[in-house]
């Protein structure tokens, strides 16, 4: 069944553009809710993979309303949040500007396409991207200027919905996204479409086998898939060579 929030090609774009920004000030709560607040736990684990050091230079595409833009700079990055909703980095900086005094420097906030960054090429220690590939026109193009702009040595770090396995648990999880997850945005947020978006987005995304096989591609090292809920979830890390 299609979605009208999902248009291959050209107009993916600004499809994706219109729902967030229907959704932008409801994202974080409904985030909570549909993944019963399980998302801080493995954008945990994204932080902890970047192995951030001080001063270290890192870069978060699709950073939405900024949790893991936040969470790099609180470890110590001199971190920037690039995403191309408004709706979505207006919170942001709203979230920026309600911190109490950070002891770390706050990171940055920038508007652009994660396909095209405004950034020389190797310029980052650390580029993260969080639920974000899955939504672009072209995901290999997303992993492909992720690389260009990594410093050799470099974490690239993938979090997004992924793919079970095993064909049983893949059907209960597909009929939660299909079922639950929009009944919660309709309960909440009044736009059941707006999250029944998510299994369309991930029927046409080849999740983290597909990932790990482009970062190998690229000649990254210590390519790894980290399946969480079996697979459900997927976080996909490698290193630019040096
Ligand atoms: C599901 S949200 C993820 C937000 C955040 N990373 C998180 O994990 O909570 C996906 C984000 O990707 C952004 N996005 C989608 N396509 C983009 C593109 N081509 N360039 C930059 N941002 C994009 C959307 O605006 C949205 O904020």
């Amino acid at each position: 069944m299609s979605n009208e929030f999902y248009a291959p090609g050209e107009q993916r774009a600004a499809k994706v553009t219109d729902l967030f920004a229907r959704i932008a000030r409801r994202y974080d709560f409904l985030n909570d809710l549909q993944s019963f607040g399980l998302h801080r736990n493995w954008k945990r684990r994204v932080i902890e993979l970047a192995s951030v050091t001080p001063g270290c230079r890192a870069l978060d595409l699709c950073c939405g309303t900024g949790d893991i833009t936040f969470a790099l700079a609180k470890r110590g990055a001199e971190a920037t949040g690039l995403d191309f909703s408004p709706q979505m980095l207006e919170v942001a900086a709203e979230r920026k500007a309600q911190e109490p005094r950070p002891k770390t420097p706050s990171p940055t906030f920038l508007q652009g396409d994660a396909q095209q960054l405004p950034f020389p090429e190797k310029s980052f220690d650390i580029v993260t991207v969080g639920y974000g590939l899955r939504n672009l026109t072209s995901w290999e193009r997303g992993v492909d200027e992720m690389f260009r702009v990594a410093k050799p040595g470099a974490r690239l770090i993938v979090l997004d919905f992924g793919k079970p396995a095993n064909a049983l648990w893949r059907a209960i999880y597909f009929t939660h996204l299909r079922i639950s997850v929009p009944l919660i945005g309709l309960l909440f947020c009044g736009n059941a479409k707006a999250y029944a978006y998510i299994l369309e987005s991930l029927k046409h995304y080849p999740a983290q086998l597909a990932v790990a096989e482009k970062m190998r591609t690229l000649k990254l090292t210590n390519v790894r898939v980290i399946n969480l809920l079996g697979g459900a979830m997927a976080i996909n890390y490698g290193e630019k060579p040096r």
